[in-house]
């Protein structure tokens, strides 16, 4: 492996499966891997889980890791080509991720989407930037599009958690205040396709994700239907993706509560967290024994660290 940005990066999922089970068993197996190398975790957004799981990931394989809060730490970044830089951007992306990359032997981006342009926020400009001008190996840390570490995270998670060999796994819309990204959802949908569950997408009308995303996965409006014998519910908020990053819908009826969890087949409670309580899910459903949240938390170290070593082990 050498870029990470998507399961489409993946050759053989159930072997990243293996691997990653491995490490958890046994964290500082290969803590011999990272001596001497330098991973640099970019944030131009704020994190906990990322941050922190990513820099436990680096730390066990022996690596030093550098985080590094770009927007708030550095200089500006313009990341638009041929333009005349007289405003506040004072340092050009092709520079900066150059210069990275001439101090980093892998570097970890995390870049929300702007979510006024999806033209432009789909093109994923800034990892594809990084890939490009910094020579190093990329690890997406949460682009515009996809949260793939997280979604590896889900998968181990489901594949601890899940009590038959296809579980039903249900992605639930829910509501929030403000417009948030596609990238979970987008993610979450393309790695449990990928891992061959039952997939069901929930959510009001409007709130489609892109198909390219969501292929072999069943699309129900009905979210009492879609909850109907499910193994896993995994609830997350998304703004539209055909109008673009706009609220739609404040419908609270869509919050997780103990009475639509009872029409799952005892499904696990699953989001990928940060959460705003009793407007995605009750404080009753993610109190409950079946709520894995902070399984999956605890899985993001070992879904960076199987990445972490899958670059390391192809790095010349
Ligand atoms: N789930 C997740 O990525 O959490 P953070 O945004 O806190 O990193």
């Amino acid at each position: 492996m050498r870029h990470f940005t998507s399961v489409h990066d993946v050759q053989d999922l159930n072997q990243l499966l293996k691997e990653a089970f491995e490490l958890k068993k046994d964290p500082f197996k290969y803590e011999h891997l990272g001596k001497h190398k330098t991973i640099c975790l970019l944030f131009f957004n704020s994190s906990l889980r990322t941050r922190l799981s990513s820099q436990k990931a680096a730390k066990n394989l022996g690596m030093e890791p550098i985080v590094f809060n770009i927007n708030d730490e550095g200089w500006k970044i313009e990341t638009e080509f041929g333009v005349v830089m007289d405003g506040d951007k004072t340092e050009h992306i092709k520079e900066a991720a150059g210069v990275i990359g001439r101090y980093a032997d892998i570097i970890g981006v995390r870049a929300f989407p702007g979510l006024k342009d999806r033209t432009y926020d789909y093109s994923e400009p800034i990892i594809k930037q990084f890939i490009q001008y910094s020579g190093a190996p990329v690890v997406s840390l949460e682009s515009a599009t996809r949260h793939p570490l997280q979604s590896f995270a889900d998968v181990i998670t489901i594949e601890e958690f899940k009590k038959k060999e296809r579980p039903k796994v249900v992605l639930s819309w829910a509501p929030h205040p403000k417009a948030l990204p596609q990238s979970v959802p987008n993610s979450f949908a393309e790695w449990v396709i990928a891992a061959g569950y039952e997939v069901v997408i929930t959510h009001p009308k409007g709130y489609e994700l892109d198909p390219s995303f969501t292929k072999g996965a069943t699309i129900e409006y009905d979210q009492n239907k879609a909850f109907e014998g499910a193994d896993f519910i995994y609830g997350k908020n998304w703004s539209s993706y055909a109008d673009y990053g706009k609220i739609l819908n404040t419908d609270r009826s869509w919050t997780i509560s103990a009475e639509k969890m009872k029409l799952t087949n005892d499904a696990k409670f699953m989001h990928c967290l940060p959460v705003r309580r009793n407007m995605i899910v009750t404080d009753e459903v993610i109190d409950s024994p079946n709520s894995i949240v902070l399984d999956e938390a605890e899985n993001r170290t070992y879904s960076a660290q199987t990445v972490f070593k899958k670059i390391l082990e192809n790095l010349k």
